[in-house]
C-alpha cells in the first residue's frame, strides 16, 4: 500500500546548487509524515504484543482439539475498532474493512442463527470473524484466510487458507461446517485474480466444508452477481437469494449486497437492537 505522502525525489549527486544540501519538508508535510510514522510504530508495537501473547498461548495447546475445557483459556476477542486500528488494510490482498457498527449488526444477525455448538466459518472477512467472538465466542468458530497477521487473534480458530489452492484445508472441516460466511476478494476482472477465478476456487473449498443441510451468506459486489448465480446454482450453496442486508465499508464505494442460500433468506436482516455505547455514539457523530 503507498502512503499518501509526497516526499521530493532526493537531487541528483552533482546536480547544480542543491548539490550536498540534503532535501526538506515543509512543516505540514512533515507533521503528516510524522503521524503517519507514529501510528505505523504504535500498530506494529501493538502487533508484536498480540504475536508474543498468542505464541505463548499457543506453547502447549492442542488446536484441533475438542476436549471439554477447550477454549477456557482462550483470551477475550478484541473490538472491532481495536482490530481496525492494529491490522491496516493492505489493498494489494484487497482488504477493505467493515464499518464498525456494521460488522457489530452482522454479527449479532449471524449469532441469531447459532447455538453454542454450530460450526461457523468465515472465509476472507476477518471483520465479521472478529464481531461475532467479540460480542460471544463461539469454540467451532473459524477463520478461513490467507493473511497471516490473524493467526495472532485466536490461534486456535484461524486456518490458514488461499483460495489458489482450495481444498488444501484440515480434515476436520471436511462437510463440518452449519454455516458459512464469504466475502470473496477480488472485483476486477483487470486484476491477476479475476472474481469469475477468485468465486470458482471458493465454490470448490465450500463444497468441501459444508454440510448438506448448511447455510452459506456471500457479501459481494452487486457487479458480479451474474457469477454468483452460474456458479452457486445448487444446494447447499444455492441458489442465492438477494437478502435486505445492506453492506458498509470504510474505504470502498463500490455497491455491495448480501446473499443467501436458504429458501425465506430474502427477508433476512441486520438485527438492529442491543447496540453498545460506543456503536451509538459512533452512529451518531
Ligand atoms: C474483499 S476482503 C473482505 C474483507 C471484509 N470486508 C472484512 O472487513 O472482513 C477479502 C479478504 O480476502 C483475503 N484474501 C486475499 N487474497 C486471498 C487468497 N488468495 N486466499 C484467501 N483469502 C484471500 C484478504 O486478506 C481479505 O481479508
Amino acid at each position: 500500500m503507498s502512503s499518501a505522502i509526497d516526499v521530493p525525489a532526493s537531487p541528483q549527486s552533482g546536480s547544480s546548487s542543491l548539490s550536498g544540501s540534503p532535501p526538506t519538508l515543509d512543516p505540514s508535510t512533515l507533521a503528516l509524515l510524522n503521524s503517519f510514522i507514529a501510528s505505523k510504530t504504535d500498530e506494529e508495537r501493538r502487533f508484536n504484543e498480540l504475536a508474543e501473547e498468542a505464541a505463548a498461548r499457543v506453547a502447549g495447546l492442542s488446536l484441533e482439539g475438542d476436549g471439554e475445557d477447550e477454549g477456557a483459556n482462550d483470551k477475550p476477542m478484541m473490538s472491532v475498532d481495536e482490530y481496525r486500528s492494529v491490522f491496516s488494510e493492505d489493498w494489494q490482498l484487497s482488504q477493505f474493512w467493515y464499518t464498525t457498527p456494521f460488522a457489530m449488526r452482522f454479527a449479532r444477525t449471524l449469532h441469531s442463527m447459532c447455538t453454542p455448538t454450530t460450526s461457523i466459518a468465515f472465509l476472507c472477512c476477518p471483520t465479521a470473524f472478529v464481531a461475532f467472538q467479540h460480542i460471544e465466542p463461539l469454540k467451532n468458530a473459524r477463520l478461513l484466510e490467507v493473511d497471516g497477521r490473524f493467526s495472532v487473534l485466536t490461534p486456535r480458530h484461524y486456518v490458514p487458507y488461499d483460495m489458489e489452492d482450495p481444498t488444501a484445508l484440515p480434515a476436520y472441516l471436511t462437510e463440518g461446517v452449519d454455516i458459512a460466511v464469504v466475502d470473496p476478494p477480488f472485483l476486477n476482472e483487470g486484476m491477476l485474480c479475476s472474481p469469475q477465478y477468485t468465486n470458482v476456487n471458493v465454490v470448490k473449498t465450500l463444497r468441501q466444508i459444508m454440510r448438506p443441510s448448511a447455510k452459506l451468506i456471500v457479501l459481494t459486489s452487486t457487479s458480479v452477481s451474474e457469477i454468483l448465480e452460474r456458479l452457486y446454482d445448487s444446494p447447499p450453496l444455492g441458489p442465492l437469494r438477494r437478502t435486505r442486508i445492506e453492506v458498509l465499508h470504510g474505504q470502498l464505494r463500490n455497491d455491495f449486497a448480501c446473499w443467501a442460500s436458504w429458501e425465506g433468506s430474502e427477508e433476512l436482516d441486520l438485527v438492529e437492537d442491543g447496540e453498545s455505547k460506543e456503536e451509538k455514539e459512533e452512529k451518531e457523530v
